[in-house]
């Protein structure tokens, strides 16, 4: 497996495979990887001749009083997954090689970014886009994955990558949860065995919705409301508990047609967010 801090180092690699003829699979992540980033890795090496990976805790999608700093870091043992599932390639760069002085050049993300996170958090959908883009020229691969996890950002990317004719298939891989229902994240961390155990309250709130719909309750309103009447005692506070369209992330009235419902709350000091599609 090739660890790769420079992009010239890791395009010239990537190049070399394409000549061969090589279809290159790609999975972005930020480290202190679980579970559900070694899915991804996972399908890529299923799907793909060889998978590339990028471990870059990107700071310009962190707002200046969130947890840039404090965000995990497990290199060693990320490497050593990433080793074992066949990874071919890890592009490790240090943030001067990705943004060095002088950089001023920003993707400027569409419509989908607006709502939910981009309400809580303004400027991150904007440094996502910017690091994706620079993620798919340095490393130019046939497929990327990503998690519905991160379902706005799946959204975001893929009409990123419409809108801007990115030659490269982005491909939502199923969100992997522990055996108790909690989604997995870098961030489950910092939860204490009480939080945790609150934390359940996220996929509690969003089976009860899955299954109300599938009893034939439709409007959204009282949807919502009883997300909210299962988080707020569990929760320190909800940025939003919602169900809107798959597509465009509008809001509904009615369950009419494909739609996602998504929380983001609060459990102590971390913030947790999780979604399930309703109404296939
Ligand atoms: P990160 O949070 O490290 O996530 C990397 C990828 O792993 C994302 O596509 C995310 O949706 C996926 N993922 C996280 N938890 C998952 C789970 N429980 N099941 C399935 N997939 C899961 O998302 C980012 O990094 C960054 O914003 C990035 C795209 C790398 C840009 O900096």
């Amino acid at each position: 497996m090739k660890i790769v801090e420079s992009p010239h180092e890791a395009y010239a690699h990537a190049d070399h495979w394409r000549r061969e003829g090589l279809s290159i699979g790609l999975v972005p992540t930020m480290g202190a990887l679980h579970a559900g980033h070694f899915s991804l890795v996972r399908r890529s090496t299923q799907e793909c001749d060889v998978t590339a990976a990028s471990i870059f805790v990107n700071p310009t999608q962190f707002s200046p009083e969130e947890d840039l700093s404090r965000y995990p870091r497990t290199l060693e043992d990320d490497l050593a997954g990433l080793r074992e599932l066949g990874c071919g390639l890890v592009f490790v760069p240090q943030p001067q090689q990705v943004y060095p002085e002088g950089f001023s050049t920003y993707v400027s993300p569409p419509a989908t970014a607006k709502p939910l996170e981009g309400r809580f958090r303004p400027d991150h959908f904007r440094g996502v886009t910017t690091v994706v883009i620079k993620l798919f020229q340095i490393l130019p691969a046939s497929i990327a994955y990503f998690g519905q996890k991160d379902f706005q950002q799946l959204a975001v990317i893929k009409k990123m990558v419409e809108d801007l004719n990115v030659p490269i298939r982005v491909v939502s891989c199923a969100t992997i949860r522990e055996e108790d229902g909690l989604a997995l994240s870098s961030r489950n961390r910092y939860l204490s065995a009480e939080e945790r155990e609150r934390a359940l309250c996220l996929s509690r709130a969003l089976n009860q919705v899955h299954s109300l719909v599938s009893q034939g309750l439709s409007q959204v309103a009282q949807l919502e409301h009883e997300m909210h009447r299962i988080l707020k005692p569990a929760t320190d506070s909800i940025d939003y508990a919602t169900i809107v369209d798959r597509e465009t992330l509008d809001p509904m009235v009615e369950i009419d047609r494909p739609a996602v419902a998504l929380i983001a709350a609060h459990v102590g000091k971390t913030r947790l967010i999780d979604n399930r599609l309703i109404g296939e």
